[in-house]
């Protein structure tokens, strides 16, 4: 079965065409608006829906062209209907819904988290339930144990920032741009670790599962204005502020990570989400998970993209659901508008 995946839930376009039966990539596009909010330091909820409207049809010709492909070759559609930005999401599902009205198929809503979570079964079909998962992006810092298919348990949670958004607004503190993510990894691996900085591993030894970055946040933003007073602040020394940061997030992620496979007495752990992408957190969890076999995303699907949303939607296309709607209100008093 042909599907296609549209994700617009944040300041990412992304489409993806995906064959079902044979777990085959047709095409992928995905255009980025991380330029156009950088210069605002963060995303812009509006004008991001604004460039979806622009981008989306384009991106979606373009491939088809491209690729030889007749739109009614297409069987089905998967979109994004949450959580994310309201009006950004809103463009993507009437996308999605006057495609699927004009083509007669169904349109299916997909869970942006749910697709973030189950996207390391596209590359390894093999996974088995049951799993722990550390599903970590811009606005959630979760650790969910996946009972089952569409059977999700939330036992960990951060209490305050997300830690992609920790690591958004370091970078930004920094001056770094955005995504954040990315920067702070590339400037730590330039860090010569030569200032003796030391950031706070809030919660790392509460007696749960649970996470806090605000605080590590706050104390780089302290930092940051002393060396700025003393006049610093330079490029070597926003090198290894930048590595302390991100080894004080990952020392938090890996602890409550393990010790919920530990408690879960799970042998699968399953990284996910944009923060995923970062390659000493993966680098840290391979040397320190025993013998959990560790399973990811590739780079590229970690962060947000078009084909976790056509995977996520072939699984309900395969569990036989069927309430693919579009909300309409057929009884609605005129006292009710
Ligand atoms: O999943 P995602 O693309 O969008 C959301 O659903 O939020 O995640 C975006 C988040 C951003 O906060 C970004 O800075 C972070 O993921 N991120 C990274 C890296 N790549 C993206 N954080 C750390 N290291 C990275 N390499
Ligand atoms: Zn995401």
């Amino acid at each position: 079965m042909m599907i296609l995946g549209i994700e617009t839930s944040c300041d990412e376009t992304g489409i993806a065409l995906y064959e079902g039966s044979s777990n085959k990539i047709i095409f992928e596009a995905l255009y980025s608006q991380a330029e156009k909010h950088n210069l605002y330091g963060g995303v812009v909820p509006e004008l991001a829906a604004r460039d979806h409207i622009n981008r989306l049809l384009p991106l979606l010709k373009n491939k088809l062209d491209e690729e030889k492909i007749q739109i009614n070759e297409i069987e089905a559609i998967a979109y994004t209907n949450g959580p994310g930005l309201r009006g950004p999401l809103m463009v993507g599902a009437g996308f999605a819904n006057a495609l699927s009205y004009s083509l007669d198929i169904p349109s299916i809503p997909i869970h942006h988290m749910e697709a973030h979570l189950i996207m390391a079964k596209f590359d390894s079909p093999q996974l088995d339930y049951p799993y722990v998962s550390l599903l970590v992006s811009g606005g959630h810092t979760l650790i969910v144990k996946v009972l089952s298919a569409e059977q999700y348990k939330v036992i960990g949670q951060t209490r305050d920032d997300a830690v992609g958004e920790a690591f958004d607004k370091t970078a930004k503190l920094l001056n770094l741009g955005y995504p954040g993510g990315p920067q702070i990894e590339k400037r730590a691996l330039l860090s010569e670790d030569k200032y003796p900085f030391s950031f706070p591993r809030p919660m790392i030894n509460s007696n749960d599962l649970d996470f806090s970055f605000s605080g590590l946040k706050t104390s780089v933003l302290y930092k940051v204005n002393d060396l700025k007073k003393e006049n610093n602040l330079s490029e070597n020394v926003i090198n290894d502020i930048a590595h302390e940061f991100q080894n004080a997030a990952v020392d938090c992620l890996i602890e409550k990570t393990l010790r919920a496979c530990h408690v879960e007495k799970s042998k699968s752990l399953v990284l996910s989400g944009g923060v995923a992408a970062n390659k000493y957190l993966r680098k840290k969890l391979e040397e320190k998970k025993g013998n959990i076999k560790l399973y990811y995303p590739d780079l590229k699907h970690c962060t947000d993209n078009g084909l976790m949303i056509a995977f996520a939607g072939y699984q309900k296309i395969k569990q036989g659901r069927k309430n693919y709607f579009i909300e309409v209100t057929p009884r609605w008093s005129l006292e009710n508008v």
